[in-house]
């Protein structure tokens, strides 16, 4: 018997580049998700359901195996630090880059770093590798004003044009992570739903090939 495969997908910016890379896979939700309050979604494969989550829940609904598959920004799989889960492939969209960035030509203070990011343990992670110790204050959007404000010297932050560090006379520093989107599968699942998951994951893989 064919066994039912669940997709978690992340509202929001990716929302938009997953599902045309979907539809070019062949799996395609039934109704328009757009213009629907539901959060769960049966596709053209009656064995096939989407569920749309916030970007940050993905993972856990993967980890916890509720999900089969999910799809998720690096940023977030990084800072989720997940064990039941493979990272199976590059969707190669959302591109964008996990940088520090700080107030224009401002220099770094002598005392201990303060770093603001709504990716704190990335952040932690990061400057305990670089032998810096830092103080991370963990917020939840609007970083660019932290530093403005005083509450820190440093942010961790997605960059992907510069635009918004620009407007908010903010320069990128370090580059800590390339950034985009990933497929990523239940570990158990893998084994237990193995045929199913294999064709999905050949015409996603396609897919990706043909974007290029
Ligand atoms: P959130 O509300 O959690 O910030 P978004 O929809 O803005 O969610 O972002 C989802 C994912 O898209 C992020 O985890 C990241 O991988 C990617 N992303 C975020 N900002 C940008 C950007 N400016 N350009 C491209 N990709 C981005
Ligand atoms: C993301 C990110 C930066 C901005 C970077 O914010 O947190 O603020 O995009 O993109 P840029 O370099 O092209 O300006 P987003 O618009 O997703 O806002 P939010 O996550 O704070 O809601
Ligand atoms: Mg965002």
């Amino acid at each position: 018997m064919t066994k039912t495969l669940t997709i978690a997908l992340s509202k929001g910016r990716i929302l938009g580049e997953t599902l045309p890379l979907l539809e070019k896979a062949n799996i395609v939700p039934i109704e328009d998700i757009s213009k629907s309050r539901k959060l769960i979604f049966d596709t053209n494969h009656e064995h096939i359901k989407l569920v749309i989550l916030r970007a940050t829940d993905v993972p856990t609904y993967v980890e916890h195996g509720v999900a089969d598959f999910g799809v998720a920004g690096k940023d977030v799989l990084m800072e989720a630090s997940t064990k039941n889960l493979y990272e199976l492939l590059d969707l190669k969209i959302a591109k964008c880059r996990l940088m520090t960035a700080g107030v224009v030509g401002a220099p770094l203070p002598t005392r201990r770093l303060k770093v603001a990011s709504k990716f704190s343990k990335t952040a932690k992670a990061y400057f305990a590798e670089q032998g810096i110790q830092a103080d991370v204050i963990k917020l939840y959007g609007a970083m660019e004003l932290a530093p403005i404000m005083g509450l820190a010297d440093l942010i961790v932050d997605i960059v992907d044009t510069g635009n918004t560090l620009k407007a908010n006379g903010l320069e990128a520093r370090e580059l800590i992570a390339p950034i985009s989107t990933r497929l990523v599968v239940n570990k158990a699942a893998y084994k237990t739903k193995y045929s199913e998951i294999e064709p999905i994951l050949e015409m996603i893989k396609r897919a990706v090939e043909d974007n290029e």
